[in-house]
């Protein structure tokens, strides 16, 4: 098959679909791999590693959605990027159709085979592809938060592991899932004292057997955050009820239990934020204040660190992608039920329940389209 990756063009997008490793494994399966120029230069990889590992450069996106059967990306397409995808492509990709109808008429009328990472599911309900972004992001909230608790930052000027004769700070994290889990482990590795909070009995028994001593685990109600905010320096936001907004655990109300200078950094953010008074902030500014406490609520932290997010999220999608080069997207889906939960629109039909329902369109069914001849 004959694969192209380009340059992502959407604001602030330093990641890349493809590393120089992937084009060398999609080689040694006998495939042709094409890469933008300049591709994965934000996250470190020049033309040249992808020129060793077997990769040709087109100078232009034209020439690279011109050229391939598959395209490889990680965020949507934006709008000057939809003429350019040619009927039964087959895009892999973040979509995220749900939140976009523009997105999801434009793929429709393109005839585009959409196969989403972040519908990708396992028989255990996990979502394999947004798993990476949730490490790295629960990871970083930690760094960003010692960092805004510099007195310089705003914050109130305690150092995260204190010193001999100095305790250190007070690490609260509601959530004890991928971000919550990333998080306490960070903090308590700073020395932090932690408290980690879930509604999940089984999954503070799980944590409580798993995290180092400075962790404690507590029941997350009204109550407990209310006693926990009072003495914390920093307070992560981890939360996820799966398709709902997040609650609002820490209330306007609550923000006056807190002493001037504590961090939130509300990860969740992207769900609604699990503080009432967060609201979406990028890189470029990622902090307000609201009565004397120092907000962070980065929508996509991953996209700080690319580095990182580019080895940790084409981890979890060279298989797949691989899998769909080897076998096309028809058979791969057909024999593989988690990438199959993955296909959202194909044929001009949408097969995935959330999308129809989110635009009021006719939903297919998935093994109906897999049937259908290729439309070219
Ligand atoms: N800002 C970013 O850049 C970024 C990056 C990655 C993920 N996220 C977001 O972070 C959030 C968490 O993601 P995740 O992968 O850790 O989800 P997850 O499903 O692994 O974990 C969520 C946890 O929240 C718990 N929970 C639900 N209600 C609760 C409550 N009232 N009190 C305490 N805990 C409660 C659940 O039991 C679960 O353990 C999501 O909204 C995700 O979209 C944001």
């Amino acid at each position: 098959m004959i694969i192209g990756v380009p340059k992502e063009i959407k604001n602030n997008e330093n990641r890349v679909a493809l590393t120089p490793a992937g084009v060398a494994e999609f080689k040694k399966q006998g495939h042709t791999v094409y890469v933008q120029t300049n591709a994965g230069i934000n996250s470190g990889f020049g033309d040249q590693s992808y020129i060793d590992a077997g990769a040709s450069i087109l100078p232009t996106i034209e020439a690279v959605y011109d050229i391939a059967e598959m395209i490889i990306k990680v965020k949507e397409p934006i709008a000057s990027e939809y003429p350019l995808i040619k009927k039964d492509q087959l895009l892999f990709t973040y979509f995220h159709f749900a939140s976009s109808e523009p997105l999801t008429h434009a793929m429709l009328e393109r005839g585009a085979v959409c196969l989403a990472y972040e519908t990708v599911e396992k028989a255990d309900r996990s979502l394999p592809l947004l798993v990476p972004m949730s490490e790295v992001a629960g990871r970083m909230s930690i760094q960003e938060g010692a960092k805004y608790l510099e007195k310089p930052m705003k914050g109130k000027g305690i150092l995260l592991g204190g010193v001999p004769g100095v305790p250190p700070a007070n690490v609260v994290v509601l959530g004890g899932g991928i971000v919550g889990t990333q998080a306490a482990r960070m903090a308590a590795g700073f020395g932090a004292r932690v408290t980690i909070m879930d509604v999940s009995l089984p999954r503070l028994r799980y944590l409580s057997d798993v995290m180092p001593a400075n962790v404690v685990t507590q029941m997350s109600n009204h109550y407990n955050i209310c006693e926990a905010i009072k003495t914390a320096d920093l307070v992560i936001g981890g939360v996820l009820i799966p398709g709902a907004k997040a609650p609002h655990l820490i209330t306007r109300d609550m923000l006056k239990l807190m002493s001037p200078g504590t961090v939130v950094v509300d990860v969740a953010v992207d769900q609604g934020g699990c503080i009432e008074t967060c609201k979406p902030t990028t890189h470029e500014d990622p902090t307000f204040i609201i009565d004397d406490i120092v907000h962070y609520c980065v929508a996509n932290m991953p996209g700080a660190v690319p580095y990182t997010s580019t080895l940790a999220l084409t981890n979890a999608t060279l298989p797949y992608a691989l899998q769909l080069a080897n076998k096309g997207w028809r058979k791969a889906c057909e024999e593989n039920k988690e990438l199959k939960l993955g296909l959202n629109v194909a044929n001009g039909k949408v097969v995935y329940r959330g999308v129809a329902e989110a635009w009021d369109l006719p939903l297919h069914e998935v093994e109906s389209v897999l049937a259908e001849e290729a439309v070219c």
